[in-house]
């Protein structure tokens, strides 16, 4: 039997979703605020919960977010790959519940998905695309590196309204640069010091 891929992070473990999960899955996405801002309508019962699980979230690369603390499943991430885009590319998705909101989970588990993107499968580009009025997934876009590319207008959501969506994008090159920058030792330019002659 094929291996579940898992990936841990300093908070998380992100590990498929299980049809186990569905109660937890249900108490976080029946949030209206959690669905109307990402696009998609709330979750009604604990049944549909679960049929999401066997399909949408069955999805290669989709991963519940397991809080380690509590081993609650209390968000979902992903790579999805889309019809119509370069095969070495993906579009990363996320939402977390409500009451785990502004705690960085979803740029950490963001983080581990570049890594995986980049260095696991071999992406050359990452897209993020949300609704220009989520601020608060633009957020994420930037901490996480994405740099704005264009916008989409007049979408159409899984709500049936009409929204315009920013797409922005981290190349592979952008990636290794982060990396780079970030590296124990790295000097940024801005925090470089002259030294005294003597
Ligand atoms: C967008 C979302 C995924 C962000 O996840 P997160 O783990 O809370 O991300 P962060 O902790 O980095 O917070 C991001 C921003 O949210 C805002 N924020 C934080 N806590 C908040 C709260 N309790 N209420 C409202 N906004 C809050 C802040 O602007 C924050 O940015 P900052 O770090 O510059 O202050 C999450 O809010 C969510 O699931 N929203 C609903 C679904 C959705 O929009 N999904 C994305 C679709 S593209």
């Amino acid at each position: 039997m094929k291996k579940e891929t898992e990936i841990e992070t300093p908070r998380l473990i992100l590990r498929p979703w299980r049809e186990a999960d569905a109660e937890s899955l249900y108490k976080y996405a029946s949030e209206p605020e959690v669905g109307h801002s990402a696009g998609w309508p709330v979750h009604a019962s604990v049944e549909e919960s679960a049929e999401y699980i066997r399909t949408v979230f069955s999805a290669p690369e989709t991963y519940a977010m397991v809080l380690k603390h509590t081993g609650e499943p209390v968000g979902s991430c992903g790579l999805m790959f889309r019809d119509g885009y370069d095969a070495r590319e993906a579009e990363v998705g996320y939402w977390i519940g409500k009451p785990y909101w502004g705690l960085g989970l979803i740029p950490e588990a963001v983080d581990a998905l570049l890594a995986r993107g980049f260095d696991v499968l071999g992406l050359d580009a990452v897209w993020c695309g949300f609704y220009v009025e989520n601020h608060k997934s633009r957020r994420v876009s930037e901490k996480c590196g994405f740099r704005y590319h264009h916008t989409v207008e007049n979408v159409e959501t899984m709500l049936g309204d009409r929204r315009n969506e920013h797409r922005s994008l981290i190349t592979r090159e952008d990636y290794r640069a982060r990396q780079m920058a970030s590296a124990p030792g790295a000097l940024l330019a801005e925090d470089a010091v002259e030294f005294p002659a003597h």
